[in-house]
């Protein structure tokens, strides 16, 4: 099986597909490709054609797609959370301005499609537009909460939408170009998926190392951002306010009340949901073992 994580190869391959007349845009993108992503979707969507017997090196433009995607997401996330750390390098909205990020998302939004039209598989140009669709309505909705606390489904909500969507559409396409009548059901794999990880990330925003993570830690909580950790740890919590007005005052609280202890055994049984469904599918039994070792060093 290939192992294609953080794999500079593929991201420089990616990289071909981004030719526009603007110099700028290129070099937006290149940017945070250099700076060195894991590339983890359109890894899980190449594993899962290999898996099911279908050439990985027919669907390249596909996983590039894929990519191309989660980069624009991550632009314009950038852009709405106000970041200044990405990939351990300045976010791109710090160094090239809000107004160009934007431009550029959009730019590898629509070479996206163009790639998906080029391969000519109509089911895959839908699934990939309904992603896109999701992962807005979840920003949008995230965007609304700032500064509520919520409870666990709408927390779920949210996270299925803005990061479960692309996870799960990595896995189906891949399983629909190879053919698999039972593609669909791997979608609900992915979003399992998505929110395994999406919760060990917003576990990571509490508990990370900056240096190894990249990131800011305590972003969440100064933007206002309840998260599973919070959610975990409220019923413990005693005189409290928010938004905080002490937000690293709040974080170690939430540590220390077992908010990201607990919020990483969800994390785990969400996992193990995506597991059972992906090995209903035997061919799929070297990739759940390579998601098993890697969410077990992530986490
Ligand atoms: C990161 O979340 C953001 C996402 C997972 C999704 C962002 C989606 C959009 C901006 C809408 C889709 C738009 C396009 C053009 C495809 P986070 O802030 O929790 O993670 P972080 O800590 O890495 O910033
Ligand atoms: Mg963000």
């Amino acid at each position: 099986m290939v192992n294609l994580i953080g794999s500079r190869a593929l991201l420089e391959r990616f990289s071909q597909f981004i030719d526009p007349e603007v110099e700028e845009i290129f070099e937006i993108g290149q940017y945070l490709i250099k700076a060195g992503g894991k590339a983890l979707r359109p890894t899980l969507l190449l594993m899962t054609c290999e898996s099911f017997g279908y050439d990985p090196s027919f669907a390249l433009q596909l996983a590039a797609g894929i990519e191309f995607i989660h980069l624009a997401s991550l632009l314009h996330d950038d852009v709405v959370d106000g970041a200044t750390l990405r990939r351990g390098i300045k976010s791109a909205n710090l160094v090239f301005g809000n107004e160009a990020c934007v431009l550029a998302g959009d730019y590898l939004y629509a070479k996206a499609l163009e790639l998906y039209a080029n391969f000519g598989n109509l089911e895959a140009i839908r699934i990939l537009s309904r992603a896109v669709m999701d992962m807005s309505q979840g920003q949008l909705l995230e965007l609304r909460s700032l500064g509520k606390v919520l409870n666990k489904e709408e927390y779920f909500r949210i996270i299925d939408l803005k990061t479960g969507a692309l996870f799960a559409s990595s896995l189906q396409i891949g399983a629909l170009i190879s053919g698999q009548e039972g593609h669909s059901k791997l979608y609900k794999a992915g979003v399992y998926l998505g929110r395994a990880f999406q919760i060990v990330d917003d576990v990571l925003d509490y508990e990370g190392d900056e240096s190894k993570l990249g990131k800011r830690v305590g972003s969440d909580l100064r933007e206002g951002k309840c998260t599973l950790p919070l959610i975990c740890a409220e019923g413990a919590l005693k005189d409290f306010t928010f938004p905080p007005d002490d937000p690293e005052a709040l974080r170690l609280r939430v540590i220390e009340l077992g908010g990201t202890k607990l919020a990483k055994e969800i994390a785990k049984e969400e996992l193990s949901k995506a597991f059972n469904i992906l090995l209903e599918f035997k061919e799929l039994e070297s990739l759940t073992k390579f998601l098993r070792g890697l969410i077990e060093r992530e986490s």
